[in-house]
């Protein structure tokens, strides 16, 4: 098996490096790649890297996710998150590949309280979300061999995340504000390579499979509770943490502006990926502790 995965610098990236690995030979490629190209703002340059390399599977852990840059940039943000991934989906196609391709809860309009489902009405907010839903839509209609994941929240141990800047501010700061007004499931990306390699196979079995997918870690929690099982997880995990911290107080998001407006539901209902391919997937805080004793 030969297997194309792009987009390998980044959290969700770096961990398919490792979990692909099992199942093939793995050609992973960044925007800055030299010997073949794996820059989404060159569309052409990558349809000739996968008629170079002939792969079975193409895994896209590429995006512009820069959610309140793309503001100002949207074609540039177009370009990474639709254009790019609908001209890798045409050439899986004409190979006879499958595509597994990322997307995010930004497609929702984040109304209401009630889990997301992948059939419901997408509204996005943003341009990133808007992008993003694009690109789904670009990579489901050129590609029939396709898994599209729509996860939320994605942490790794690798690279800046919202668990270490809350351990950083609770060492500086004696007050926090934390939004609690979103809920959502914080994701790992362990979780998301893992059962992206546990996944594929099974839909190689069984092609009628291919589809859309919600898949995030179980349960829900407010960046507010985040944090605090973060600093409450660290205490346990490291005693000797001089944290400063006195209060972590819940804010709205109208507290903080910024360029990109976030759902505020982002529950993503997983039912149909758990029972189309067998898998359970774990409470949040499994990951997140798992990532917090490897940091600290
Ligand atoms: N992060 C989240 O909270 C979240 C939530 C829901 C869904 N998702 C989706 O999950 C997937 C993986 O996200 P992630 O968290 O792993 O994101 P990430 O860490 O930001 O990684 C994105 C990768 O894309 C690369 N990239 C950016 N511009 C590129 C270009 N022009 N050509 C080629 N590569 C380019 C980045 O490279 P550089 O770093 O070198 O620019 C980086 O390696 C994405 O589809 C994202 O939309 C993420």
């Amino acid at each position: 098996m030969k297997i194309l995965l792009f987009g390998k610098g980044g959290q969700v990236g770096w961990e398919l490096q490792r979990s692909l690995a099992g199942l093939g030979e793995v050609v992973a490629l960044d925007h800055d790649s030299t010997d073949l190209c794996g820059d989404f703002t060159r569309p052409e340059g990558l349809a000739q890297t996968v008629r170079l390399v002939q792969p079975q599977l193409i895994v896209n852990a590429a995006a512009h996710t820069a959610v309140d840059k793309a503001e100002s940039e949207p074609e540039l943000a177009r370009l990474i998150n639709a254009t790019a991934p609908g001209v890798l989906a045409r050439e899986a196609q004409s190979l006879g590949a499958w595509m597994v391709h990322f997307s995010t809860d930004y497609v929702f309009d984040g109304s209401g309280t009630r889990p997301w489902l992948e059939a419901d009405s997408c509204a996005p907010l943003s341009v990133y979300g808007q992008t993003k839903l694009e690109g789904e839509q670009a990579v489901a209609s050129a590609c029939s061999r396709h898994l599209i994941w729509r996860t939320s929240w994605v942490y790794a141990a690798r690279g800046g995340n919202f668990a270490k800047t809350m351990l950083r501010l609770a060492q500086e700061r004696e007050l926090l504000t934390v939004i609690d007004d979103q809920v959502g499931a914080p994701t790992g990306a362990e979780l998301l390579a893992d059962l992206t390699a546990l996944a594929w196979p099974e839909a190689l079995r069984r092609p009628e499979l291919a589809g859309l997918y919600h898949l995030s870690a179980a349960g829900e929690t407010s960046w507010h509770g985040y944090a605090e099982h973060v600093l409450m997880q660290a205490r346990l995990i490291k005693p000797e943490l001089p944290f400063k911290v006195r209060e972590v107080r819940a804010v709205a998001s109208s507290v903080f502006q910024t360029a990109a407006r976030r759902p505020l539901n982002s529950r993503l209902d997983t039912t149909r990926l758990q029972t189309a391919f067998g898998l359970r997937l774990p409470p949040w805080q499994q990951g997140v502790d798992r990532m917090l004793q490897e940091i600290l």
